[in-house]
């Protein structure tokens, strides 16, 4: 606590780097200045109290500060625990107006390399506010929406349920808070969830669970599933990671990417993104799939379908991409080729079995450097594992750069007014933006790139039934 703003971050007198950088991003976030502007006098987040959990990066930063120019209270946690960029959770904190002896900005609990129990100690710090809890919350992935729901359900059953063997590490460190949370503040989670107006979702996985909840009739509060605003999950999932995945490659290894065959697990918006990323560097791509669609089009795209089993003695890079668990499992480890690297870019890191792996009879690992580890098997033959599994382009690299950011937190902060101003008009359900307004986030990207813009007649606007003005497609459209 220093001027009265509570912060954990790994060190403050980095925020002079972090503030040069912010201003760089502003300047490519033409969305997100866009809505300060149009937002200037308005304040339309004027008392509301944001708890949020997404990757504390630059680009977070620069939605962190729009979010605080349109009048919230904001307080912040990075949703994964190699993800923060120390310089800008340093900058959040001081704040463009503030000093490191006297921070004015807001409060961040985030550092690159925390431990599972640090984590869920600052997504705790995050939700907990002096006074009034949080009214807002901004996730990403739904571990803050998790530890509310959760909190909950064990506050109305008065016990938290004992760690299973088959629960996760993550999972039971988890359980482990929330028990210490019951006895300190009994009905702490109740009160916050009670306080919530909504919650806006950043990511396909968190939007999964959103789903799950409102399909049992569980969900505390209206969500609004940014993932699946146009202008986010077609650019930032794919676009984003084809810029983001060979980032993390080349930061974690240096290997030459050309030539070499990767494998694709997963041809979603993220795969897609994947696979141009690494043919882009000459590697020869090979893309696994379990929907025949996804399947269909990456053949089409002119990748070799195959199964995981078929090319594991083949591949020099493994990549999955699926959001999906126990998709690479330890056996298949034991068959990849002699420092072949294998890396994950869906949200958590069960898509690898990395459990399996430490199990492995025999195992040996060899930390290179942080992200990187080599894991040695005891016919001497070795793989490199980057980020421990976890999201390579955040652990290893620094994320999506900030142009296509600026959709996705564009998209975040028009959701977070929608949900903050008119809760009341939304049952606790999940809901999608209007089209029109992914339009205009598209609107203002394009502008900013120098793009021209058609205009229909009305003539042509009559002739394909839309309006002049837009939305200019069916809501069945699938771009
Ligand atoms: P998606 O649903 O569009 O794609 C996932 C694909 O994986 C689907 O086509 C599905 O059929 C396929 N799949 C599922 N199980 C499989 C298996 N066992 N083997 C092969 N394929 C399988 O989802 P999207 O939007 O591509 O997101 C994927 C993951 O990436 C999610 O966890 C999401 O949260 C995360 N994500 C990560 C980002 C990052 O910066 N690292 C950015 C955006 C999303």
């Amino acid at each position: 606590n220093r001027n009265g703003i509570e912060f954990a971050v790994a060190d403050l007198e980095a925020a002079e780097f972090g503030r040069k950088e912010i201003r760089l991003a502003e300047h490519e976030m033409p969305g997100l200045m866009a809505l300060r502007r149009e937002y200037a006098e308005v304040y339309p987040l004027r008392g509301a109290r944001i708890s949020g959990s997404l990757h504390m990066t630059v680009q977070t930063a620069v939605l962190i500060e729009t979010l605080v120019s349109l009048g919230a209270e904001v307080r912040w946690a990075s949703c994964n625990i190699f993800s923060t960029q120390d310089h800008a959770a340093a900058a959040v904190v001081v704040g463009p107006h503030g000093t490191v002896e006297e921070p004015k900005g807001v409060p961040v609990f985030a550092w690159k390399g925390e431990s599972l129990e640090e984590y869920w100690w600052c997504t705790e710090r995050m939700l907990t506010w002096d006074g009034e809890g949080p009214n807002m919350i901004l996730d990403d992935g739904g571990d803050a929406t998790m530890l509310v729901h959760k909190g909950t359900t064990f506050e109305k059953a008065g016990v938290v349920p004992p760690t299973d063997e088959n629960d996760s590490e993550e999972f039971a460190v988890f359980l482990d808070l929330l028990r210490a949370s019951l006895a300190a503040s009994p009905g702490k989670w109740t009160a916050i969830g009670e306080g919530v107006r909504g919650v806006t979702e950043e990511t396909t996985t968190g939007v999964l669970r959103l789903y799950q909840l409102a399909a049992a009739g569980e969900l505390l509060f209206p969500a609004i599933n940014v993932n699946d605003a146009v202008t986010k999950s077609k650019f930032d999932n794919r676009y984003g990671i084809r810029h983001s995945l060979i980032d993390g490659i080349n930061r974690g290894t240096d290997v030459l990417i050309g030539g070499k065959v990767a494998v694709v697990c997963g041809y979603g918006d993220v795969g897609k993104g994947a696979a141009e990323s690494l043919r882009g560097q000459g590697a020869r791509v090979i893309v696994t799939e379990i929907d025949p669609i996804c399947a269909l089009q990456a053949a089409m795209d002119g990748y070799a379908v195959r199964k995981l089993e078929s090319v594991l003695p083949e591949a020099d890079i493994i990549i999955t991409t699926t959001g999906n668990k126990d998709v690479v499992l330890a056996e298949h480890m034991a068959q990849m080729k002699h420092q072949a690297i294998l890396g994950n870019i869906g949200h958590f890191d069960n898509e690898l079995d990395m459990a399996g792996l430490q199990r492995y009879p025999g195992i040996r690992r060899i930390n290179i450097k942080p992200q990187v580890d080599e894991w040695v098997f005891p016919n001497g033959k070795t793989i490199i594992v980057l980020s421990e599994g976890r999201l390579l382009n955040l652990g290893n690299a620094t994320g999506h750069p900030s142009f296509v950011m600026s959709n996705s937190f564009s998209n975040q902060v028009i959701a977070q007014v929608e949900l903050f101003t008119k809760h009341e008009e939304y049952d606790n359900e999940v809901f999608r933006l209007p089209k029109k307004l992914d339009e205009k986030v598209a609107k203002i990207h394009l502008d900013a790139l120098g793009g021209e813009l058609t205009k229909l007649t009305k003539e042509q606007a009559e002739y394909i039934d839309v309006d002049v003005e837009g939305p200019f497609k069916p809501e069945h459209y699938r771009y």
